[in-house]
């Protein structure tokens, strides 16, 4: 999929400010720091669309952005972050899983996992929650220009396998680089057949 425009819409403490909107969201999750809104930006080919930093828990609020002026694309907080109060880790908490099952338009969640990391219980947490919500989500490795190729694949192998564990099979898996634009076709590839299969 080409990105023609991609804008920045609103940003919202919570799910009940949140626009009602007709078309598919697609929303970007996962721990503090992971990438979320680099990826963001990287898919959208615009550097500064989504704020990024180097210090975790850059992003608190729930972004929309409209992309084609056909769908929405949401930047979310991060969660899991443990230098924040344990008060307001929790509010975020709730913020994050208020919107993802309140959320009508809410088409597939891309849970951000760093490809550099062993599988973290936080992550395998979500991600069977999203399972017994009945949320589609991908799993989206990122910042693979982080290490060689050997150790991704051993990442990946002990990744699969964890999965596994709980799950029959495995969702979509995409690794990406938001430094590289590795990944930036196939995941837009993704959202443009979901898309499609939408308006079928
Ligand atoms: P919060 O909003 O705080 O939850 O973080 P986030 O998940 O949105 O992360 P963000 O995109 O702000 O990136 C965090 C840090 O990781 C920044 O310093 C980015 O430059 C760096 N980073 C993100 N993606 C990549 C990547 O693919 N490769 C490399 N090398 N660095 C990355
Ligand atoms: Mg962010």
């Amino acid at each position: 999929m080409k990105i023609k425009s991609a804008t920045f819409l609103v940003s919202n403490v919570d799910y009940k400010s949140c626009p009602t909107l007709n078309e598919a969201e697609f929303a970007f999750i996962g721990r503090s720091n992971v990438g979320k809104s680099s990826l963001i930006n990287m898919l959208m080919g615009i550097p500064k669309l989504a704020k990024t930093s180097s210090t975790p828990g850059k992003t608190q609020l729930i972004n929309h952005f409209t992309v084609n002026e056909q769908w929405y694309l949401v930047d979310l907080p991060g969660y899991g972050y443990a230098k924040v109060s344990k008060h307001k880790r929790n509010k975020w908490q709730s913020v994050i899983s208020d919107y993802l099952l309140k959320r009508p338009n809410l088409t597939a969640v891309f849970v951000l996992l760093d490809a550099r990391l062993a599988p973290q219980p936080i992550d395998v947490e979500f991600m069977n929650w999203c399972g017994e919500k009945a949320i589609p989500f991908v799993m989206v490795f990122t910042k693979i220009d982080k290490l060689s190729s050997t150790q991704l694949q051993k990442n990946q192998a002990i990744y699969r396998k964890e999965m596994l564990a709980y799950w029959e099979e495995l969702p979509p898996v995409f690794l990406t680089s938001a430094t590289s634009s590795v990944g930036k076709e196939a995941v837009l590839d993704y959202i443009e057949k979901i898309l499609l299969q939408i308006k079928a």
